[in-house]
């Protein structure tokens, strides 16, 4: 079993549908946010699963020296993947390239359509015909990694940014598990 770190920001929902997938290979041993006192961290001591504010706001400017804390607790921990989940900072190359092929993360939008912020308001715009969520390797350029899975669907004419948040985090609670699941089942 693989032991895997979650990375909040907030709410937690996908971290809620990682801790409870039924499968067996990999097991939540921690959760970090950079952001004190967020629903993910409740929600990670709720299941017994270890839960660190690393708040970024301490290191300044200085991004590297935030991340070295973040993976001197992943060492401590003996993780082997670290899965971002609605985390929401940009990762250096010293971190990218530490975790290089253990570090995943969701985004709600069938990429490469739409990498960073908007992803609803922007397919709408855009007239597209479906949407939807992806899981994918973490690399230097943002959204842009190898992809380990993707969910559709198609979108309504009365669709808004809003409706379509809520269907697409759907997806991604149930692509997100199986996902993981697959990497942690791949990786030695
Ligand atoms: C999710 O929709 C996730 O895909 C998105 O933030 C939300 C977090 O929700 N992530 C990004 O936009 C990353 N660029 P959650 O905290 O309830 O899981």
């Amino acid at each position: 079993m693989k032991r895997v770190a979650v990375l909040v920001s907030g709410r937690g929902s996908n971290l809620q549908a990682l801790l409870d997938a039924k499968q067996d290979a990999y097991k939540i041993a921690l959760v970090i946010s950079n952001v004190p006192e967020v629903e993910g961290l409740a929600r990670a001591r709720a299941a017994g699963v270890e839960a660190l504010t690393i708040d970024h706001k301490r290191f300044g400017k200085d991004r590297e020296l935030f991340e070295r804390e973040i993976d001197a607790a992943l060492r401590t921990h003996k993780i082997d993947i670290v899965a971002l989940a609605g985390f929401m900072r940009v990762l250096t190359p010293f971190f990218v390239r530490a975790w290089a092929g253990r570090l995943v993360n969701i985004h709600p939008s069938l990429l490469p359509k739409y990498p960073g912020m908007n992803t609803h308001a922007r397919a709408l715009e855009a007239g597209d015909a479906e949407h939807g969520a992806t899981v994918h390797l973490v690399v230097e350029e943002v959204d842009a990694g190898d992809i380990l899975g993707q969910s559709s669907m198609p979108i309504e004419p009365d669709d808004t940014p809003e409706t379509l948040a809520q269907r697409v985090l759907a997806l991604e609670h149930k692509l997100y598990p199986q996902c993981l699941a697959k990497l942690a089942a791949s990786i030695p």
